[in-house]
């Protein structure tokens, strides 16, 4: 079920915040299409980056490979730049950005700059540590979109095939289990503040994470209404 778009939801900028593997791919991809919103995905842009072989793909890999940060001046540019491609005629869906309390500080400035409308709404997936590992070890990627799929909840029609666009599915290299554990630390340490950042500023809203993918789904659209 999409959001009515005649309630002002077809020009809106959302944040999908949550720990990697708490599903905001998952969730972000069927919004927008629900949306018709551009879904900016700061991970998604950095693996094409790297299978482009650019600068920026080639920083960013080994910082991803460790499960830490890529440096924010470049993550900032890169983000702020997809926004711009996107402005007007869409809304636009950030998951995965901002990580940090500078990337958020650097995002609402730019905004603000910008003289138009801030981030009308932040969703939090709330997802328990052990889950996340169990949902990290098993999640396969297909290699030409990134789209998202799970051994046990979520498998491919044809195993290691994407049913969307018939590419071969992947196991993402930062999902081996020492690299999720990194990244999950990363996430408590430096992200999760967020959480209460957005609190402060009125806009976030919280669902939970641990139920099926299309329940999560209308509890989303629920906490946009
Ligand atoms: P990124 O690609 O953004 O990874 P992440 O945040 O760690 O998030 P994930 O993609 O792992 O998880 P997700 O929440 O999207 O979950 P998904 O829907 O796939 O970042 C990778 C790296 O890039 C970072 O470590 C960093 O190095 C760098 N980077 C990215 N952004 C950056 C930034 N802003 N600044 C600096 N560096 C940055 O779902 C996970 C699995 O669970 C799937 O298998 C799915 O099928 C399954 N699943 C989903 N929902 C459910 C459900 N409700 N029930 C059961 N299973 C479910």
């Amino acid at each position: 079920m999409c959001p009515a778009t005649s309630r002002g939801w077809d020009t809106v900028r959302i944040i999908l915040l949550g720990a990697p593997g708490s599903g905001k791919g998952t969730q972000a991809a069927k919004l927008a299409e629900c949306l018709r919103a551009k879904h900016i995905a700061s991970g998604d842009l950095f693996r094409e980056e790297q299978a482009q072989g650019t600068e920026l793909g080639l920083l960013a890999k080994g910082y991803m490979e460790r499960g830490e940060l890529v440096p924010n001046d470049v993550t900032v540019k890169m983000i702020l730049g997809r926004m711009s491609q996107a402005k007007g005629a869409l809304s636009c869906i950030l998951d995965g950005f901002p990580r940090n309390q500078e990337q958020a500080a650097a995002l609402d400035q730019a905004l603000a700059d910008a003289g138009g409308p801030g981030i009308d709404r932040v969703i939090y997936i709330e997802v328990s540590e052990e889950e996340l590992v169990k949902r990290l070890g098993g999640r396969w990627t297909c290699r030409a979109h990134q789209h998202p799929y799970h051994v046990v909840n979520a498998p491919p029609k044809t195993p290691g095939i994407c049913d969307i666009d018939g590419s071969e599915l992947y196991q993402r290299p930062d999902d081996n289990e020492e690299t999720a554990r990194r990244r999950l630390q990363v996430y408590f340490d430096q992200t999760a503040p967020l959480v209460e950042h957005y609190r402060a500023q009125g806009i976030l809203a919280t669902v939970d994470g641990e139920r099926t993918i299309t329940d999560v789904g209308k509890d989303l659209v629920a906490a946009l209404q």
